[in-house]
């Protein structure tokens, strides 16, 4: 393993945006990752894991610690009753992992196609679209453990998942993933309920009514295109704020005040607000830009930053929009891009 130094980050992330890592490194081993993390320790450096680089913005001072760039590759499949389990270090690709389940006929992450990244950073923020999270197919999780200087497998039930968060997110830094371990099943069902799914499939000609396991994702991919912004084109990623909770009793306030407003009942009685509809119909942020940084002209919940943007323009952009979301609705948005600094 080779330690690099002042390697510059924004060609790594989606973005393209961010200075230079101090200290930088690829580990393509658990081993390697083990040696890597005592190095940062021995030097006392702040320490960052980096996956696709899609969902960070880097500041453009870069980082002054160690980036250490996740490049465990490999997957297996193993036959568990009417389940695989797909077993896939973190290093692989997302989309690519969708795919060949999809074409395994495997059911459980289907509706999660063309999301940009890698396996080990989609348990970390609970990765979700269309109906589907994450969290409902893994099975386990392996991760170095910083405090105990060991690896350790954690249990869906141990990852702690909720809307965009997980233990990884919770216990910050503490675990770094080397794979993740995927319940899928040949005898699923597809899952079209959510509003541009069903809309997609009624409005094909004719309607389908039966997709199969590919139509989903062929569906989802055509539908992303549509709507997200095209990554080879815009530097972005994606969502910039998670959707927000709020009570019950919140949620009717504002629909009194704004009859249109999109929520969606939570389990516990909350409402997750869809905050792409608030800062389009409330806060009319489209069109929105400061220098090199803009809102998606067909998403609200998207920032792009035009080529040679600073990590600086497209913070005052977000905080433009946190600011009209609470003085619109008194709702605190937070951040679903993490801010490296
Ligand atoms: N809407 C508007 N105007 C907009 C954007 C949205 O009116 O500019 C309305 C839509 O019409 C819809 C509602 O707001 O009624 C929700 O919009 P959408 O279905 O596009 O989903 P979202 O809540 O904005 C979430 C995820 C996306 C994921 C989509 C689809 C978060 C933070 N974002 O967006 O994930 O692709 O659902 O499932 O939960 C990502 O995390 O980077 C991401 C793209």
């Amino acid at each position: 393993m080779k330690i690099q130094e002042n390697i510059s980050l924004g060609q790594y992330t989606t973005f393209q945006i961010g200075g230079p890592a101090r200290f930088f490194c690829n580990v393509t081993t658990e081993d390697e990752l083990a040696q890597a993390v005592k190095f940062g320790k021995k030097n006392r450096l702040r320490f960052f894991i980096l996956g696709g680089g899609s969902n960070v913005l880097i500041s453009d001072e870069g980082y002054p610690g160690l980036v250490i760039k996740i490049e465990l590759k490999g997957v297996e499949y193993k036959k568990k009753g009417s389940a695989v389990i797909v077993s896939a270090a973190a290093g692989e690709l997302w989309d690519e992992l969708v795919a060949s389940a999809v074409e395994r006929g495997l059911y459980g992450i289907e509706n999660l196609s063309a999301i940009p990244g890698t396996v080990g950073a989609a348990p970390v923020q609970n990765i979700g679209a269309y109906g589907m999270d994450v969290s409902s197919s893994v099975y386990k999780v392996r991760a170095f453990d910083r405090k105990t200087m060991k690896y350790v497998e954690l249990s869906n039930e141990e990852c702690c998942f909720a809307y965009r968060d997980s233990l990884f997110l919770q216990d910050r830094r503490r675990y770094i993933i080397t794979r993740v371990d995927f319940k899928l099943t040949t005898k699923g069902k597809v899952n079209i309920k959510y509003k541009d799914v069903a809309a997609y499939f009624a409005s094909r000609k004719p309607p389908m009514s039966e997709p199969t396991l590919s139509d989903v994702r062929d569906a989802v991919i055509d539908i992303r295109w549509n709507k997200l912004p095209d990554w080879k084109k815009w530097g972005t990623a994606g969502s910039f704020f998670k959707n927000p909770l709020v009570s019950g009793r919140k949620f009717k306030q504002l629909q009194k005040k704004y009859p249109g407003i999109v929520g969606y009942p939570e389990p516990d009685g909350r409402v997750k607000v869809a905050l792409g509809w608030v800062l389009d119909n409330i806060c009319e942020v489209k069109g929105l830009c400061h220098d090199g940084a803009a809102v998606y002209e067909k998403q609200a919940l998207v920032i792009v930053a035009k080529p040679g943007a600073k990590a600086g323009e497209v913070v005052n952009l977000a905080k433009e929009l946190m600011k009209r979301v609470k003085e619109k609705t008194g709702i605190q948005i937070t951040g679903e891009v993490e801010w490296v600094n």
